[in-house]
């Protein structure tokens, strides 16, 4: 393969991570950074932390930490703004969602409660089942995705930031399907100054973080950057940007094991998965049409990772369903259940069933820790427009157009190492044991 020389930009100075959304996820996310900063707790689950990287021959040796490996923004260098219709502090936030034990928030108060949310560009009809006072206030959309610009600037220059990064942790829209206004910057811009329908809050932010010049991250399944318009703006302005939707959860189980169950050509005849949990997620899921943005994200997975069409007798047929309840007594302890259906040698029947008790924010703080700071690493290197090999880390992943998703966790892992080795000028790991044809 050629190799190319990357101008990687030293992270020198202060990274602002700027949040829609102050919730379950961001309150988790922001509460573990500054734990982890005081000593308190371990990073657990974040890659750009704990995860290393083998370079050269197995002989080498050579395993240093991703950290080490390139620079990133180091912990302390990180400073938070969210936006949010409800107006609680993420102290507030974080204990209410009691994810984290109160002991661990309370010795975090003070420099929690800090943190208050801008009032947030917000519109009921996207997110039916919430209702806040926090909102800005705008005759159009042109002029509310204004104001977070100027948002965006103060903050940057009370903190004395050298770099910043938006990555959207708040609510799921409603459905939306691309349409002419999403086709082109001019038709956008439009759209925005005549309140068409069609340009979603998420959008706004987004518009507003690139014409910023800041990488953008889509945490959630909403439409929002994955449309043409704001593709080519992210062009334009040299912007990363990533999405959709954090793979945890049951989509992060079922993408472990979905590829090891065809690596090893064992057929599926069903898949059935429910979910019960109780957190505003949940409550805002509860809307049919917030929840048919999640269910086209979950369902494609399998899709893509199985290739019914290039293994018809094992796959064709599957019948998958999933199925999202709102169930408050759960809290943020989600609980979901797959049943699997499977076949083997002659078409023997065997069942798989998992019962994943897990902790959904939990397991997306770590990525949305590790999406900006890879966001932050990809503008720093030059790289512009979407960052696939970050799809390691998304439910529906976005790809270039023409193109179809990875959503095997394994070849994203592979991906993701080796595009850090080909930046680096490193040779790239194939696994190929060529001793054997000396
Ligand atoms: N928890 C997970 O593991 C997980 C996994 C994948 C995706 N997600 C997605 O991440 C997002 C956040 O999840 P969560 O569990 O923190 O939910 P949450 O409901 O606790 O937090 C979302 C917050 O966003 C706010 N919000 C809604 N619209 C907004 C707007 N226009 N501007 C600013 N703030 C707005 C809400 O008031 C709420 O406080 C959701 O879209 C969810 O689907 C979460």
């Amino acid at each position: 393969m050629q190799k190319r020389t990357f101008d990687i930009q030293p992270a020198n100075g202060k990274l602002g991570i700027l949040l829609p959304g102050l919730g379950a996820v961001s309150s988790t996310f922001i509460a573990g950074c500054v734990a982890v900063r005081r000593g308190l707790g371990e990073p657990f689950g974040s890659l750009t932390q704990m995860g290393t990287i083998r370079l050269g021959k197995r002989t080498e040796k050579k395993h240093p930490k991703i950290k080490d490996f390139i620079p990133l923004s180091s912990l302390e260098e990180l400073e938070f703004l969210a936006w949010d219709p409800y107006p609680e502090n993420c102290y507030q936030v974080a204990r209410n969602n009691a994810i984290l034990p109160h002991e661990l928030l309370d010795q975090m108060k003070e420099e929690l409660s800090a943190i208050t949310p801008l009032p947030a560009v917000f519109d009921k009809t996207y997110v039916r089942n919430l209702d806040g006072p926090n909102v800005k206030k705008g005759a159009t959309k042109f002029e509310l995705a204004s104001q977070l610009i100027e948002d965006i600037r103060r903050f940057k220059e009370e903190r004395g930031l050298s770099r910043m990064v938006m990555i959207w942790t708040a609510s799921t829209e409603t459905y939306l399907e691309r349409s002419l206004a999403h086709s082109s910057i001019e038709n956008f811009e439009k759209a925005m100054v005549a309140n068409d329908p069609s340009i979603a809050p998420s959008m706004l932010y987004a518009y507003a973080a690139i014409k910023s010049g800041i990488p953008f991250g889509n945490g959630a399944p909403n439409l929002c950057v994955d449309t043409p318009a704001l593709q080519q703006l992210a062009t334009l302005h040299r912007v990363p940007i990533a999405g959709k939707d954090l793979k945890t959860g049951q989509t992060l189980m079922k993408t472990i094991v979905a590829p090891g169950l065809k690596s090893r050509l064992l057929g599926i005849r069903g898949w059935f998965s429910s979910n019960i949990l109780g957190n505003r997620d949940g409550q805002v899921l509860d809307d049919p049409d917030s929840f048919k943005t999640k269910e086209e994200s979950k369902l494609s997975v399998l899709e893509h990772i199985l290739e019914p069409e290039i293994y018809p007798s094992l796959y064709k047929d599957l019948y998958h369903k999933v199925r999202i309840n709102y169930y408050p007594p759960k809290g943020d302890n989600k609980e979901s259940w797959d049943h699997i259906d499977i076949f083997g040698w002659l078409g023997g029947n065997m069942q798989i069933k998992i019962d994943f008790l897990c902790k959904d924010s939990i397991l997306a703080a770590p990525i949305v820790l590790d999406l900006a700071l890879f966001l932050d690493f990809s503008a720093r290197c030059g790289m512009k427009g979407i960052q696939e090999w970050l799809s390691f880390y998304f439910k529906s992943p976005m790809v270039a157009e023409g193109l179809y998703p990875e959503h095997d966790l394994f070849i994203q892992l592979k991906k993701l190492k080796n595009t850090l080795r080909f930046i680096k000028g490193e040779e790239l790991i194939t696994h190929l044991g060529l001793e054997y044809y000396d």
